[in-house]
């Protein structure tokens, strides 16, 4: 026998089943969140501009999305809510008819089997678009709190299945467990958006969700892209303060952050796949200039490679469509 001068790497590659045996990383139609935005109004489907195939939509249109959803065997529907007016302190985010409170009870209603997360914030109900309560300019974050324990617990009320607040306040997942806990969802869990960042890749998100802040930005509550050791001290934190699921999120710009989360926590990593991610490639695909199916589950692939359990994702509905075919 003469010894192999090199190891030959193409024995595991020769066939498409081969290449089965070994592969390491999987993505399910477990793995995915979607996240539909809902609107005050009737007969309401709005495509948004800058996100081809995601819509607003208003409570009479919410049914035939869920069906389709469910369907498709996804399990699990991020809430944004767009309401009719907006005030100061964002008292559509935790009214008890609020838009998310109505397409929470409605869809547990028609699909109690499906899992629906209410996104736990106020800049789509507040007239000046920030995360939390604004005095003279500055985001009070303590103040903030109480407004965001109520969007909380109405949410719960409504029938949400998980809590997942995205306003970056400091202390937000133990005054929320709090609140839940006293009103009596113990068992509700939360996920948070731990590690987010001031991202420019939210832009078509704000358009969607119609929250874009009307002065400043978000910098002074969400995080600098430059710093990485700052996600870890972001997560402690939440875990600490009893948080069942860790979000990461842009994803693909910080793949590096989700495998840092997952290497340093046992929790459920969740990769939040966000709007202008999906718009680049859309307006890629639109054009021609790329293969969509194969751009989009090989983006899949590299975020649960990165550790991720879960991903939101506007390719939702499109994952798990391309799943079925190649089954
Ligand atoms: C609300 C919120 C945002 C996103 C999710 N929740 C916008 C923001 O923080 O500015 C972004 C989601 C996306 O871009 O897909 N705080």
């Amino acid at each position: 026998m003469t010894m192999a001068e090199f190891k030959r790497h193409r024995r595991l590659r020769t066939s498409a089943n081969m290449r089965a045996l070994v592969r390491e990383t999987e993505v399910t139609v477990d793995d995915l969140i979607y996240p539909v935005f809902v609107v005050e109004g009737e007969n309401v489907r709005n495509e948004v501009s800058s996100m081809p195939g995601v819509f607003q939509l208003s409570l009479d249109n919410l049914s035939a999305e869920m069906k389709e959803v469910s369907e498709l065997g996804i399990k699990s529907v991020l809430f944004f809510g767009i309401p009719a007016e907006k005030d100061e302190v964002g008292t559509g985010a935790f009214h008890d008819h609020g838009i998310v409170q109505r397409a929470i009870s409605q869809t547990k209603e028609e699909f109690p089997e499906l899992l629906l997360i209410a996104d736990t914030c106020l800049c789509e109900y507040t007239s000046h678009g920030h995360c939390g309560i604004v005095h003279d300019g500055i985001i009070d974050n303590d103040e903030s709190l109480g407004y965001l324990v109520d969007t909380a617990v109405s949410q719960a009320k409504a029938g949400a299945d998980i809590i997942a607040p995205s306003n970056m306040m400091d202390g937000y997942v133990q005054a929320i467990r709090k609140g839940l806990d006293e009103a009596g969802f113990t068992n509700i869990p939360i996920m948070a958006y731990s590690v987010k960042y001031a991202s420019a890749f939210y832009g078509p998100f704000r358009e969607a969700a119609d929250g874009a802040p009307q002065f400043g930005d978000r910098k002074t509550y969400q995080m600098d892209p430059s710093n990485r050791r700052e996600a870890l001290r972001e997560a402690t934190s939440d875990i600490e303060e009893d948080a069942d699921f860790l979000i990461v999120k842009p994803a693909l710009a910080y793949l590096d952050i989700i495998r840092d989360v997952r290497n340093q926590f046992n929790a459920p990593i969740v990769a939040y796949n966000v709007s202008g991610e999906y718009s680049m490639v859309k307006a890629a695909a639109l054009n021609g200039w790329i293969d969509e199916k194969a751009i989009v589950m090989e983006k899949m692939i590299g975020m649960k490679r990165a550790g991720a359990d879960l991903i939101m994702t506007y390719f939702a509905k499109d994952v798990a469509r391309w799943l079925k075919e190649d089954n």
